[in-house]
């Protein structure tokens, strides 16, 4: 199929340096607010890249559960493709996609494992059905078939009968500590704005700069 053709111009709206917010988090909460305002779907989605030490690299989408200065806050299977990537690598690379919008957001930093309590926390506020799933998936992992991930959720279901779903050992979130955060704004020419916020580990601010598109 060829798609040389397919292409759109990109002319919403621009996105000028004394627009920015000082600080990076502030802006991405705008855009993030933004993204919810206009009513994209699964505005929360994000593309995680993790890579092996030697670069092999993998792609997943996750689901954003948190986010504050401390950093972007998913939840996972610890034992998953993606977390023994991390624990061997934590050096990842996340993209969100708003593409409605006319934007995408591209962070890199580091993951780091969230505390247990803010796992349990979190665990806690979920369906039972995901509760039970986290049990009976072993996420990343060759399985036979869909009957055997099936009958393992109706034993679960009837062991714990009712009962509080404990969180599984295995099961967790991740926090991305970011070292640089880029905003994407599509302008026309394909002459669109990007501006990257740097973390220089020397200083607490945040400096920016204009990338070419
Ligand atoms: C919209 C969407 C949201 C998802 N959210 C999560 C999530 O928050 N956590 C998760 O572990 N997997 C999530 N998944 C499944 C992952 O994309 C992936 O299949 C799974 O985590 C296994 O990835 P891995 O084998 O690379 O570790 C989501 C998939 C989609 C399409």
């Amino acid at each position: 199929m060829d798609l040389s053709d397919l292409r759109r111009e990109y002319s919403r709206t621009g996105l000028n340096r004394e627009d920015l917010n000082a600080d990076p988090f502030k802006q991405f909460e705008l855009w993030f607010e933004q993204a919810k305002a206009a009513g994209l779907i699964d505005y929360s989605a994000l593309s995680l890249a993790t890579a092996t030490v030697d670069g092999l690299p993998t792609v997943r989408t996750v689901l954003l559960k948190l986010f504050d200065r401390d950093g972007f806050v998913f939840f996972t299977n610890y034992k998953s493709t993606k977390a023994l990537q991390i624990e061997e690598n934590p050096r990842v690379s996340m993209l969100f996609h708003w593409l409605p919008l006319e934007r995408q957001v591209i962070i890199q930093g580091t993951a780091v494992r969230v505390t247990a309590m803010e796992s349990l926390k979190y665990f806690a506020s979920r369906p039972r059905g995901s509760q039970l799933g986290a049990w009976v998936s072993p996420q990343s992992s060759v399985v036979s078939s869909r009957r055997l991930l099936e009958g393992k959720l109706r034993e679960a279901i009837k062991k714990l009968a009712g009962g509080e779903v404990p969180m599984p050992e295995h099961w967790g979130g991740y926090r991305i500590q970011p070292q640089s955060i880029e905003f994407w704004q599509g302008r026309e020419n394909r002459l669109h704005d990007r501006f990257r916020y740097i973390h220089p580990s020397s200083d607490n601010r945040w400096e920016v700069e204009r990338l070419a598109p």
